[in-house]
C-alpha cells in the first residue's frame, strides 16, 4: 500500500520524520545525558576497552557506516572507519582483538556482509549489528547490536533506512562517548539536536516543489559531480549513489579538497556540481571550492545552511548541531534523485539491474 504516493520511494522519503521518531523513542536518558541501547550486549567495562571500530556494509549501508564512523570519532574519540564488506572479506584482513566490528545492513541478509560477519566470528572477533529487519541472518549472527526501526522499506534504493541507520549510529556514538569522555553538557547538546531532527526533516520535505524544479533543470546532464568535505563527503557519496541508481545519470562523488588534484579538469557548463556546504568550521574552504568551479563556468547546486553566492541555486536546510548536520543534508538530494528519475521516466522502485538485497555471492 503506497498510501497515496506514486512510488514506494516517494512514500519512504515522506515517512522519515516518523521513522526517526521511532529510532529515538524510549532510548533517551535525560538524567545521565545518554541513551540506552538494550541489545548491545556490551557492558561499560567492555565499551571502555574498545580501541578501534571497524564498520562493514554495502551500498547505501556502507555510506551510512561512513557517517557513523565520523560520529563515533567525534563523540566517542574512538578511531573508526567504514569499509565495504565486499572488499573486507576478500583481503585477508587483520582481525584485532581490541577492535569492535559493526555490520550494517537494511535487510540483514546481504551475503557479502553476512560472510564478513561469519569470518570475523570464526576468528573470535566481537561483532555488533546495526540492522533494520528484525530476526534477519546478520542480526542473528551478531553478538549484539541495535535495530534501526525504519519500518519496512520496499523501494530498491534506500532512503528512510539510510537516515535511520545514521541516527542509530549517532545513538551508539553518544552511548560510547558518555561511557568514555563526552561531557554531560555535550551529551545534552546532542540529545537536544536529535530531538529536533523529526521537525527539521518535515521542514526540508516542504521544499519539494522547489527541489522538483531544480531536478527538471538539471535532468539533461549526462554526468554530475558531487562534492563535500569531511562531514559533507559521505553525504555527497550517498547523494551521488542515489542519483546513479534511480536516474541512471552518471555521478561521481569527490572530496571538495581533492578537486584541484584531478576532477577540476572535468568542470564545464555541461557537467554540473552538487555541493554540500554546511555552516561549520570548513565553510570558507567550501566557498573557495565553489569559486574554483564558478571560474570554470560550472553550474552549481548547493545544499547549505545559508544562501551561497557562488552557487546558481541553493537548497537551504535547517541547521542542527555540526555533528548531526549530515543526517539532514542528504534528504533534499533524495527528492532531487527521485524527481530526476521521474522526469526521465525511470522505473523508480525497481531500477534496472539492481535488487533490494543481494543474498548470493
Ligand atoms: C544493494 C541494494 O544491492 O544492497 C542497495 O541495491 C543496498 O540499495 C545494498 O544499499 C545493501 O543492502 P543491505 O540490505 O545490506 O543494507
Amino acid at each position: 500500500d503506497m498510501g497515496g504516493h506514486d512510488t514506494y520511494m516517494h512514500k519512504e522519503i515522506a515517512e522519515q520524520a516518523e521513522a526517526v521518531d521511532r529510532v529515538l523513542r524510549g532510548r533517551i536518558d535525560d538524567k545521565f545525558a545518554t541513551v540506552h541501547l538494550g541489545g548491545l550486549n556490551l557492558d561499560p567495562r567492555e565499551a571502555r576497552s574498545v580501541r578501534r571500530i571497524k564498520i562493514l556494509g554495502c551500498g547505501t549501508s556502507y555510506h551510512a557506516g561512513q557517517i557513523g564512523a565520523q560520529l563515533i570519532e567525534e563523540l566517542a574519540r574512538i578511531p573508526a572507519d567504514a569499509e565495504p564488506a565486499s572488499e573486507f572479506r576478500y583481503r585477508n584482513p587483520v582481525v584485532d582483538p581490541d577492535t569492535l566490528y559493526v555490520a550494517v545492513s537494511q535487510s540483514g541478509e546481504t551475503y557479502d556482509v553476512l560472510a564478513a560477519v561469519q569470518e570475523l566470528k570464526r576468528k573470535g572477533a566481537r561483532v555488533l549489528g546495526v540492522v533494520n529487519v528484525v530476526g534477519s541472518a546478520i542480526a542473528r549472527e551478531a553478538d549484539g547490536g541495535t535495530y534501526v526501526h525504519a519500518g519496512p522499506e520496499v523501494c530498491v534504493v534506500s532512503t528512510k533506512c539510510f537516515t535511520n541507520t545514521v541516527v542509530a549510529f549517532a545513538l551508539l556514538a553518544l552511548h560510547l562517548g558518555r561511557i568514555r569522555d563526552l561531557s554531560v553538557a555535550d551529551g545534552r547538546r546532542i540529545i537536544e539536536g536529535l530531538r529536533r531532527l523529526p521537525g527539521q526533516i518535515d521542514e526540508i520535505l516542504k521544499a519539494e516543489p522547489e527541489i522538483k524544479r531544480l531536478a527538471l533543470h538539471f535532468a539533461d546532464a549526462k554526468s554530475m559531480l558531487f562534492i563535500g568535505r569531511v562531514r559533507g563527503y559521505p553525504v555527497a557519496r550517498e547523494a551521488s549513489l542515489k542519483l546513479k541508481e534511480v536516474s541512471y545519470i552518471h555521478a561521481e562523488a569527490y572530496p571538495a579538497s581533492e578537486l584541484k588534484h584531478g576532477p577540476l579538469a572535468l568542470v564545464e557548463p555541461a557537467m554540473p556540481t552538487v555541493a554540500i556546504v554546511p555552516d561549520d568550521e570548513l565553510l570558507e574552504k567550501n566557498r573557495a571550492a565553489l569559486e574554483e568551479i564558478k571560474a570554470r563556468s560550472g553550474r552549481i547546486l548547493a545544499v547549505a545552511h545559508q544562501e551561497q553566492e557562488k552557487a546558481d541555486h541553493t537548497i537551504i536546510v535547517p541547521k542542527n548541531e555540526d555533528e548531526l548536520d549530515p543526517i539532514l543534508m542528504g534528504i533534499p538530494l533524495q527528492l532531487f534523485a527521485y524527481h530526476t528519475a521521474l522526469a526521465l521516466g525511470r522505473d523508480i522502485d525497481k531500477p534496472r539491474n539492481l535488487a533490494k538485497s543481494v543474498t548470493v555471492e
